[in-house]
């Protein structure tokens, strides 16, 4: 029979010091256990891309070995799939890993939006969307635990930077704050039933996120209904018996010394209650339980299945971002691949999600029957070279290769020259029909604990990239890396392929789509700006002094590049296929959208190609006459279809309340507004196939408090206002002279629009003073409004 706890029994007999012991975990990656009572400490491990499991001394910056298994694409390639089946599937291969290693928590998905190209972690996080963050990660959670293991959202919550990762503070307005950095929270805990919640190492508007009561005991227990429990990250505890008080149930890794004492100093003092400490250990013991319930001792994980998938999962998610008809390669074609990510790819981050994967698959390594000839062409530490010494290689394509290289072929240990590197690279590529270039960002460019200083790819890279399409009309640039990067040679490529960090099978995957075994089908969950400049964040990020301002508010990727108008290199949701999609029939079950009502879109989707393919249909909400600032349009939608050469598919999407409201800072919560809203459905952000529009009737109010003060326009935000204003203009109507001397006075073309705006926005006040009413008709308006 399977072990079980009674929790309240168990609650009952224990006495208030191991109570207080129970909040820290036994050591680096288990729960603390109580012999006396039998409660056994149940195993976390990192995740999110793969099981890091230490046996041996833990650490959480990835250091120490781990078991040797599959690393699967990164999170930021995954949310480039757009599919929330395969994020499920994910989610079920981790968790069939973790049960038959005993592991009961994997700590991840990680959710926190990518606010700055530079974050260090983004290649662990998924997208600029939070609608698209958190739908995917609440599939991921779904598949894990479906396999009966738990689930760790993770960072909670404003945690969008690595620079004073442990102690700096995000200052972010209430608004930005629900609109963009909690709803893929939000999504894990009431979509996915996620049972446990990561809380940041960083404050949010100076709490510390281990300490935030509004954060923990407010947002995520009370209004979101999380009933599950919430650990620390690691080394994340400020004060212990605070952190209680807030809702943290347990601190990672166990503690050293004094917390235990600690805890119960505040239960003396009256600053922590009995009750507090009580639903700590309890939230904890119910996972325990839970855990204890959930093992199949029999599991097993067949890991050379998962190394299968694991190539499915990249192909998958690879973006095409660049064609002129290059790809796929022809067959009989003579290829040189070029770029030591040929050879070794790049296909995971640094830090704590670092998977020991002893057999990466190269591409070299599965090119099958193709002709290919190799030249490593950079160093792949990211080389010496300045930025701009472009030029002085400049003549290495051409004539006098012999001076540049300047028979120097050899560094002081025998290592090739950057030169020497090049030129054998730019021959390669010469004497071949297509030159494939494995460029992208070395691993010292982006990992934990710090972030991106520029957003560049190394200089020795951009360098030979320009140099070989010198020679190479047919250059195709496959890209590694976590993050956007800037693309100085982009016009001089004829293909870009974008693998991101990969996983394992990136090598494998990346052949096939070359050679269009697969038909790329991953689309951009990031905008790619063509510049750092360009970012929203850039300006203040990663802040001075441990404070990091998010000034850009909600105009965080594409709602930001939208608004503004602005070029970048590749939009949000942007890819390209080997055949073509084509949108027809947009309809929307109703035009007006009573409140409460679930409006329901659909529209048909075509593969006018001669291939198969995959498209990532996207619709967006765009609110036409909203009486706040909000972005141009969100996206309140996505599917991914498979269709066959000349098939067409519906496609439909329903949209609530939630996909129309915005978060109001007067109310402290979600308004849907009435009025007009464009419903687009397309390719990319920038890439609106069909649009329609829907008119919202809500019955949402914000309270108003009237006074003499309060604009006429005003008095349109409520039911009782509105009344009142319909009386007013019926008196205006009335009142024709005025009108008929104010235009009489020729005050120019747009004298109706004038007038219309300045009656709005009069105050109801100076009524009296323009004699449209006595001051007891205001008094007598203002009681009825009240
Ligand atoms: C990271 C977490 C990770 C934990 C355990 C921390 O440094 O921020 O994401 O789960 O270590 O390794």
């Amino acid at each position: 029979m399977k072990k079980t706890l009674d929790v309240e029994k168990l609650l009952a007999e224990m006495t208030l010091e191991e109570k207080a012991q129970m909040c820290s975990g036994r050591d680096f990656w288990f729960t603390q256990d109580n012999e006396r009572l039998g409660i056994p400490g149940v195993m976390m491990c990192d995740g999110p891309n793969g099981l890091r499991k230490q046996t041996g001394e833990g650490d959480h910056l990835g250091i120490n070995e781990s078991i040797e298994t599959v690393c699967y694409p990164t999170a930021s390639a995954f949310a480039a799939s757009f599919d929330r089946e395969l994020l499920e599937q994910l989610g079920e291969l981790l968790g069939q890993e973790c049960q038959a290693e005993h592991v009961a928590m994997l700590l991840g998905p990680g959710v926190n939006i990518k606010r700055s190209p530079l974050c260090g972690r983004n290649f662990e996080y998924f997208s600029e969307d939070p609608y698209l963050a958190g739908k995917l990660a609440a599939s991921y959670i779904r598949g894990l635990q479906s396999q009966g293991v738990a689930a760790c959202v993770k960072h909670f919550a404003a945690n969008n930077q690595e620079t004073r990762r442990m102690s700096g503070s995000s200052r972010v307005e209430e608004r930005t704050l629900h609109e963009i950095y909690l709803p893929a929270f939000e999504d894990a805990v009431k979509e996915g039933h996620v049972r446990s919640v990561m809380c940041a190492y960083n404050a949010v508007n100076g709490t510390f996120c281990s300490e935030n009561e509004e954060l923990l005991n407010g947002i995520l227990r009370r209004d979101w209904g999380f009933d599950g429990f919430v650990v620390t990250d690691w080394g994340a505890t400020k004060r212990r018996p605070l952190g209680i008080k807030a809702g943290v149930d347990l601190e990672m890794p166990g503690s050293r010394q004094g917390k235990t004492e600690a805890i119960l100093k505040a239960l003396e003092e009256g600053t922590l209650t009995r009750e507090e400490l009580d639903q700590a250990v309890r939230n904890q013991l119910r996972f325990v339980r839970e855990a204890l319930e959930n093992q199949k001792e029999d599991a097993v994980f067949d890991r050379e299945a998962a190394r299968r998938k694991a190539e499915e999962f990249a192909a998958e998610c690879a973006v095409l971002l660049k064609n002129n008809g290059v790809l796929p390669l022809k067959k009989g074609s003579r290829v040189a691949f070029i770029g030591s990510f040929a050879e070794k790819p790049r296909y995971q981050g640094a830090g704590s999600s670092h998977i020991n994967e002893k057999h990466p698959m190269a591409a070299l390594d599965c090119i099958g029957g193709m002709e290919v000839s190799y030249a490593r062409g950079y160093d792949a530490s990211g080389g010496q070279m300045e930025e701009g010494s472009g030029s002085q290689m400049e003549d290495v394509s051409g004539k006098r290769t012999e001076k540049i290289s300047g028979g120097q072929t050899e560094d002081a240990f025998g290592r090739p020259t950057e030169n020497a590197l090049l030129k054998e690279a730019v021959e390669t590529a010469r004497n071949a029909d297509v030159a494939v270039i494995f460029a992208g960002l070395p691993e010292s460019f982006e990992t934990e604990g710090c972030d991106r200083e520029h957003m560049r790819m190394p200089e020795n890279q951009n360098v030979l990239i320009r140099e070989i399409a010198k020679v190479q009309k047919n250059t195709v640039v496959v890209l590694h890396g976590g993050s956007p990067m800037e693309l100085p040679w982009y016009d001089d490529a004829a293909g870009v392929l974008l693998v991101h960090l990969g996983g394992s099978a990136v090598g494998a995957a990346t052949v096939k789509l070359l050679t269009g075994e697969k038909n790329p089908c991953g689309r951009l969950a990031e905008t790619w700006p063509l510049r750092l400049e360009d970012n929203p964040s850039y300006l203040d990020f990663p802040g001075k002094n441990g404070v990091a301002n998010y000034r850009e508010g909600l105009f965080v990727g594409y709602r930001y590049y939208d608004k503004k108008k602005m070029q970048v290199r590749f939009p949000f949701g942007y890819g390209l296929s080997y055949t073509a999609f084509e949108y027809s029939d947009l309809k929307l079950d109703r035009e007006r959208v009573g409140d409460g009502e679930i409006l329901r879109v659909s529209c048909r989707v075509k593969n006018a190609g001669n291939r198969d393919g995959r498209e990532v249909v996207q619709l967006y909400v765009a609110p036409e006459n909203s009486g706040v600032i909000r972005p141009v349009k969100e996206l309140k939608g996505f599917a991914k279809v498979s269709l066959a050469p000349g098939e067409e598919k519906e496609v439909s999407f329903l949209l609530d309340k939630r996909a129309f409201s915005y978060y109001e800072e007067r109310i402290h919560g979600w308004f849907e507004e009435s009025g007009s809203y464009g419903i687009l459905v397309g390719a990319a952000a920038a890439d609106i196939r069909l649009s329609g529009r829907a008119e919202v009737e809500s019955a949402d109010e914000i309270p108003m408090e009237y006074t003499r003060f309060s604009t006429i326009g005003d008095l349109a935000a409520t039911a009782k206002g509105r009344e009142v204003l319909k009386g007013l203009l019926h008196r205006a109507d009335d009142s024709q002279e005025m009108h008929e001397a104010q235009m009489s006075q020729n005050m120019g073309e747009g004298t109706d629009k004038m007038m219309q705006s300045m009656m709005m926005e009069m105050p109801l006040g100076a009524l009296v003073s323009f004699g449209r009413m006595t001051e007891e008709q205001l008094e007598a308006l203002l009681g009825m409004l009240k």
